[in-house]
C-alpha cells in the first residue's frame, strides 16, 4: 500500500487514492499510523525513564494510562510484565498521586507486578526505589495457576482493581491472560491489553509476517465474544490519542 505526501498541499492519499487533509481525522490517522511504524523500527519507545526507571512506553500512552488510573481510582493495580520497572514505577507514583489524602490502609494503594524473569539489577534497583512501599514483585510466568493464585491472595474484598496486562504478546498467551485476570477486575474498572499495534507492524524490517494474526488484538476478540467477555467493552475515549501501541486495548467491565 502505497500512500503520498503532498508538503505543500498538506495532503496524504487514502487506501482509495483519495487525497484528505493531514488536518481532518483520517488524514490526521493516516500521518500517525507512518509515524507510529517508523518509531518503532527505531525503538522510540525504548528511551524514556520513569523517576529513574527505563520504562517501555509511548509518552502518550503512559499519558493515556495516567488518565485511566484517575478515572477509576483503582486501589490495586495488577499488572504483568515488568521488564525494567518503570512502568511499576510509573503505576505506583500516578495511584500514590490520585489517592493522595485519602483515608487508606497502609497497604493501600499498591500495585501487584509479576513477570516471568526479574533480572536481579532490575530487582535491586526497584527494592530499593523510593516507590517501593507501593509495590509487590511476583516472579513467574503470568498465566501459570499458581502465579495468578498468588495474584488473587494479595486482593482484599474491597479493592478496586485494574489490570494491566504487558507481558508476552502472542494471541495465545494474552487470551490466556485475559481469562484469568478478567475476572479478578472490579466492575466500573478495565483491564488493558497493551500493543495491539502489531499487526500494523508486521511487515516492517523488524516485523514478524505471523503478526498480522497473532497478536494482543485476536486475543482482544476472542475473549470480547467468549462468555466471560460479555462483561466487557472496549473503551472508546482514547481514539483520539491517534499516537497510540495499543488502539482498542481498554476493555471497560460493566458496572453491574
Ligand atoms: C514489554 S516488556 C514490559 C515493559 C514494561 N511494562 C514497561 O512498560 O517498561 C515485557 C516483559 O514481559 C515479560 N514476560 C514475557 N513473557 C512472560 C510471561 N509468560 N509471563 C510473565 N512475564 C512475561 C518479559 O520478561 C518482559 O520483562
Amino acid at each position: 500500500m502505497r500512500h503520498t505526501v503532498d508538503t505543500e498541499r498538506f495532503t496524504i492519499t487514502a487506501e482509495d487514492g483519495r487525497p484528505v487533509s493531514w488536518f481532518d481525522e483520517e488524514g490526521f490517522s493516516l500521518l500517525s499510523r507512518w509515524w507510529l511504524l517508523a518509531s518503532w523500527q527505531r525503538k522510540y519507545s525504548y528511551q524514556f525513564r520513569w523517576l529513574g526507571r527505563p520504562v517501555i512506553q509511548l509518552p502518550a500512552d503512559l499519558i493515556m494510562i495516567q488518565d485511566l488510573i484517575h478515572r477509576i481510582r483503582p486501589t490495586v493495580i495488577v499488572e504483568t510484565g515488568i521488564a525494567h520497572g518503570g512502568s511499576v514505577v510509573f503505576h505506583a507514583s500516578v495511584l500514590v498521586a490520585v489517592h493522595h489524602g485519602g483515608a487508606m490502609p497502609a497497604d493501600r494503594p499498591r500495585v501487584i507486578a509479576v513477570d516471568i524473569e526479574i533480572r536481579p539489577h532490575n530487582r535491586e534497583a526497584l527494592e530499593s526505589h523510593p516507590m517501593s512501599a507501593h509495590f509487590t514483585l511476583v516472579e513467574g510466568d503470568s498465566t501459570n495457576e499458581s502465579v495468578v493464585d498468588e495474584v488473587r491472595m494479595l486482593l482484599r474484598d474491597d479493592d478496586v482493581v485494574l489490570v494491566i496486562l504487558d507481558s508476552g504478546h502472542s494471541r495465545a498467551h494474552v487470551a490466556g491472560e485475559l481469562r484469568a485476570y478478567g475476572p479478578l477486575v472490579s466492575p466500573g474498572s478495565a483491564i488493558v491489553a497493551m500493543d495491539g499495534i502489531m499487526p500494523a507492524l508486521a511487515r516492517l524490517p523488524d516485523g514478524q509476517e505471523e503478526w498480522l494474526e497473532d497478536s494482543p488484538t485476536a486475543a482482544i476478540e476472542e475473549f470480547l465474544s467468549s462468555e466471560a467477555g460479555q462483561a466487557f467493552a472496549i473503551d472508546e475515549s482514547y481514539r483520539d490519542y491517534a499516537v497510540t501501541h495499543s488502539p482498542g486495548g481498554v476493555l471497560l467491565r460493566r458496572e453491574t
